[in-house]
């Protein structure tokens, strides 16, 4: 029977990490949405588009030949036939990310794609973001928002980055990019029927098990 877990929330509350995890241990697919904007940004930005166009950025993310993969077990994003995979976590890439999660018709865009992967998916799959339990599936079986607070947040960012952001930078980029994208979706606050995960006193481990087990609830 169909299974789809949607999960939201903000930059370094570990939902990717998370939902991978979930995922696996589910045997579902495994949809990251963000990788779909950062690709799109990686395509506006190598084909020199002003990324305060909405116009042209509409255009590119429709344009846009964005190929990923939805298995838990292999990490892989391609624009254009080439891996970037890589390329879509540099710091570059993560402070123009908003320019195109803000452009609304370029959200239209990438909602009907993720649509079309879940369907593709036979309804057993861990999709995560933004808007995930409020737009792209509105109706999943299983609807979560992962939060931590913000002391927990950074700290987990700065890990991931091996320490190579100063402290001020790391906030720059972690609270800057979370104010810009809550211009235009509501991550902070769970919907109706959205179940509240907090993970700021859970380990990684702990964290899985307290989504399995809203998923088992
Ligand atoms: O790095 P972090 O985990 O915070 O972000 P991400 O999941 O890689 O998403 C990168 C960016 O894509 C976010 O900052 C949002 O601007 C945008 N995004 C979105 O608007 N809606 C989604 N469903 C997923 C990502």
């Amino acid at each position: 029977k169909p299974l789809v877990v949607a999960i939201d929330g903000p930059s370094g509350s570990g939902k990717s990490s998370i939902s991978r995890e979930v995922a696996r241990r589910l045997r579902a697919n495994y949809l990251d949405t963000g990788a779909m904007y950062r690709a799109v940004t990686i395509a506006c930005m190598r084909s020199g588009i002003d990324l305060a166009d909405a116009v042209a950025v509409e255009a590119a993310t429709r344009n846009a030949d964005i190929d990923l993969s939805t298995s838990p077990d292999a990490e892989w994003v391609r624009v254009g036939g080439e891996d970037v995979t890589q390329a879509i976590r540099e710091p570059e890439v993560s402070s123009n990310v908003s320019a195109v999660a803000t452009t609304l018709g370029a959200r239209a865009e990438l909602v009907r794609r993720q649509q079309q992967l879940i369907k593709d998916s036979g309804l057993r799959i861990v999709a995560e973001g933004r808007d995930i339990t409020t737009v792209v599936a509105p109706t999943a079986e299983v609807r979560i928002l992962l939060t931590a607070s913000e002391e927990a947040r950074l700290r987990r960012r700065g890990v991931q980055l091996g320490g190579s952001q100063s402290a001020a930078a790391l906030r720059e980029q972690v609270l800057t990019r979370d104010v810009k994208d809550s211009t235009v979706v509501n991550f902070q606050q769970a919907a109706d029927g959205v179940i509240t995960v907090d993970s700021s006193d859970l380990d990684f481990e702990e964290t899985v098990r307290a989504v399995l087990d809203v998923v088992f609830s």
